[in-house]
Parts: structure tokens; C-alpha cells; sequence
């Protein structure tokens, strides 16, 4: 499935907005995975927040890629010394996003995935004022190169032929009439959709679609914009004929999810079964997070601390937690145990937390965002 871009002027609908760095082209001159493009149909707050991450990625990339053949110059002309090429894999590493603890083979595929990163988007909307916002966003250089952003307004045809990814990321509502526009279902033929609309099934997208359309179901959330997303993605469907041209389609689709989505945090598989409950506690969590996050702030507030120095307490204080569970695999228990000392501070704090059913009110809260996410994309009756 290479580029199907086609000779069509994009005319008054498509306007370049600037651009990202090719990172699937072989950033730093290596022979990558062919070029591809990426329709956004829904360019909103999680289309933007997914395209800003890909675009950061695509460029940490391609510096690393840089710094990286650089190193590899001066090791073969033996003219750097051990130290200055050690700090330039430090550089790369930290370019990439990558942390002290993670293993060369774990880089190793990290950079192998961004290779198949899109080269070119196409970022549509509705209304020509959030297309205005859209291009000033996004712009910056080198209309019309590869890696750019194209924006188009009211032309989601236009987005779909030229794409050979399509992300939908409007409203679930709208899906269907979006697909259901004659001629999109020959757009899209043979290419992979994927959907990150909330309560949507994919056998209801799929119902839109030519059977040769591979439709994925996505859940990312906001923290994408700043490649701290937390994905879940549907598993491709198994393969319908064991054709080495198949493989080989399901493979690059594979490359290509796994790309996008790790480029913008982590991404892992799960069942469509798990989604709603997926929806609630990632695609909405940061905002519960938030809720949490703030009430902490105010506290510190209430005693005295400035408000711009208690959020960063605050801030800092959950973001530690949280990197301590995800990178000791520690159970959070241990973590709050190791804390309290006995007759302590936190064990005041923590009882009144408990007084206040804390736990069972954000249980509740993820069970009922679930719940409304089941709905979303439903048909009301
Ligand atoms: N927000 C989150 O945290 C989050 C997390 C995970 C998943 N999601 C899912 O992501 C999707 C988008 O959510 P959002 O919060 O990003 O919504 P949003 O900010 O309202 O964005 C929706 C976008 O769709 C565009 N649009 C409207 N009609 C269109 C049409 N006919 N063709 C093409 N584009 C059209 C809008 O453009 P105009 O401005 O021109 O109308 C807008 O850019 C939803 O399905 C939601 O379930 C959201």
C-alpha cells in the first residue's frame, strides 16, 4: 500500500500549514519503509494532540538519526574520543524520548517503529475558522514538501483519496455520514481506518466500508501532545489468506499503528471488549487526574502556599508516583506504606481521605464514564 496520492490540484479546500520532518523517509539519509500519508477526518483537540506527538517524534528522529550517523563518522574515523561518543548515545537517547532503564534492545525497536512514522497529513475540518486555527498552528516552513501539514476544510473526500491511513477523530456521531458520502467507500478501499471514537464498534464502521478496508479501534488520550499518551489499540484482524502480499499489507499496518501510536507514549493491544472501560480510564483520565490534582494544589493553597508553587508540588508529587508504578512495576500500596510513618503526617492525611470514600468515588467514576462511553457511539432510541 504506498502513497496513492493523486495528480489532483488540492485546490482552494487544501492548504499546506507548514511541516514536520519525514522521519518513515529515512531521516539521516538510511533507505526506511516507503513514505505514506495520514488523514485526520476530525482535526479537534484529540486530532491536534496526535498530530503535534507524531510531528515532536518525527523530528526527534530525525535528529537522532543525525546525531547517531555522526557518531558513526567520527568512530570510523577514530578521530572522537570514547567519552565524546558516549555523551552523543546519551543525546540520541534522550532525543528519542527513551529513559536511563531501558535495554539497547528496547531502543533498538523503538527507533525501528518510528521509521514507519507518516510523511505527509492531511488534517480536515469543518468550518473555516477552525481551519485557519489549524494552519497557524502547524505553520512554519516549506510549503508542499513531504512532512508537511495539509488542511482541509469541508473536503474529507479529498483527505481519504490521498491518504493511505485514515484516522477518524470526529465526533462518533458524524462517523457515518462521513463515510457514507459517495465515492468515500472507494477512497478508502483497501486502507487502513482507524477509528478513535469513543462507544463506536468497529462493526458498525465496518458496515460503511468495502470488506478490503482494515478497520482499528484506538483509544488514546490528551497527554499524546506531549508523547505521554497512553493508547489501547484493537488487534488487526487475523490475516484472510495466507498470500505473502497479505502478510506482508498486515505487517506494514502493524508497523504503521505501532508507530503512530508509540510516538505519541505508550500503546499496548487490547480486546474491543475492553474498550469502554479503556475510554474511561485513559481517554478521561487525565481529567479525573486533574480533578485530583487541583484539589491537592488548593490544600496547599489553604496553608499558605503560593498557588503557582503549590500545582507544581502537586504535579510533580503524582507525576513521581506514577513513574515510580510504571517503571518499578511497585505496587501502589507499597509505594503509599513506605510513606507512612507511624503517628505520622500522611496517616492523618490519609484517613481523611478515606473518611471522605475516595477510593469507592474514582472507582465509581471510571465505572460511570465506562458506562456513558457504551453509549456514545449508539444510535438513541
Ligand atoms: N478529547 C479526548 O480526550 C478524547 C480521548 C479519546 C478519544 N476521543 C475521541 O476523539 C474524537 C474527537 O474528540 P475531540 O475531543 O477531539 O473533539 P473536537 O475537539 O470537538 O474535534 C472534533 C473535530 O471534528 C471536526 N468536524 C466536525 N464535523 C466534521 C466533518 N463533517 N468532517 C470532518 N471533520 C469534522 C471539527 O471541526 P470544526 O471545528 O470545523 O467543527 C473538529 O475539528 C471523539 O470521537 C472522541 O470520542 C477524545
Amino acid at each position: 500500500m504506498s502513497s496513492s496520492r493523486t495528480s489532483q490540484s488540492p485546490s482552494s479546500v487544501a492548504e499546506s500549514a507548514g511541516a514536520g520532518t519525514n522521519a518513515g523517509a529515512g531521516a539521516g539519509g538510511a533507505v526506511g519503509p516507503p513514505p505514506y500519508a495520514l488523514g485526520i477526518v476530525g482535526c479537534g483537540t484529540m486530532g491536534i494532540a496526535i498530530l503535534s506527538g507524531i510531528l515532536a517524534s518525527s523530528k526527534a528522529f530525525a535528529a537522532a538519526a543525525l546525531l547517531q550517523s555522526q557518531a558513526q563518522q567520527s568512530q570510523a574515523a577514530q578521530s572522537r574520543t570514547d567519552v565524546a561518543n558516549e555523551a552523543l548515545s546519551e543525546s540520541v537517547a534522550d532525543l528519542l524520548g527513551e529513559g536511563g532503564g531501558e535495554g539497547g534492545e528496547e531502543e533498538e525497536r523503538r527507533r525501528m517503529e518510528l521509521k514507519y512514522l507518516p510523511s505527509t497529513f492531511y488534517a480536515c475540518v469543518a468550518r473555516q475558522e477552525s481551519g485557519r486555527r489549524l494552519k497557524s498552528l502547524f505553520a512554519n516552513e516549506r510549503e508542499g514538501e513531504e512532512g508537511s501539514v495539509q488542511v482541509v476544510v469541508g473536503d474529507n473526500l479529498l483527505a481519504a483519496r490521498r491518504s493511505d491511513v485514515v484516522l477518524l477523530a470526529c465526533k462518533p456521531h458524524m462517523v457515518a455520514d462521513i463515510l457514507r458520502e459517495q465515492g468515500m467507500q472507494d477512497a478508502l478501499k483497501g486502507k487502513l481506518v482507524i477509528s478513535i471514537c469513543a462507544g463506536l464498534r468497529i462493526q458498525q464502521i465496518a458496515a460503511c466500508l468495502h470488506p478490503s478496508s482494515t478497520v482499528v479501534r484506538a483509544m488514546p488520550n490528551t497527554p499524546s501532545k506531549i508523547r505521554e499518551g497512553m493508547t489501547v489499540l484493537t488487534p488487526l484482524p487475523p490475516l484472510s489468506s495466507s498470500s505473502s502480499s497479505s502478510s506482508s499489507s498486515h505487517a506494514q499496518s502493524r508497523s504503521r499503528l505501532l508507530s503512530i501510536f508509540n510516538a505519541i507514549g505508550k500503546c499496548r493491544f487490547l480486546d474491543e471488549k475492553h474498550f469502554d472501560a479503556a475510554t474511561a480510564l485513559a481517554g478521561s483520565g487525565p481529567a479525573f487526574a486533574c480533578v485530583f490534582l487541583e484539589a491537592m494544589a488548593d490544600g496547599g493553597v489553604m496553608m499558605g502556599l503560593p498557588r503557582k508553587e503549590a500545582l507544581e508540588l502537586a504535579a510533580q508529587s503524582m507525576q513521581g508516583a506514577a513513574r515510580m508504578v510504571l517503571q518499578s512495576g511497585a505496587h501502589p500500596a507499597s509505594i503509599k506504606d513506605s510513606v507512612t510513618t507511624p503517628g505520622g503526617c500522611t496517616i492523618a492525611g490519609l484517613l481523611n481521605l478515606e473518611d471522605g470514600k475516595v477510593r469507592s468515588t474514582v472507582a465509581r467514576t471510571i465505572q460511570a464514564a465506562a458506562e456513558h462511553a457504551a453509549g456514545l457511539g449508539q444510535v438513541k432510541k
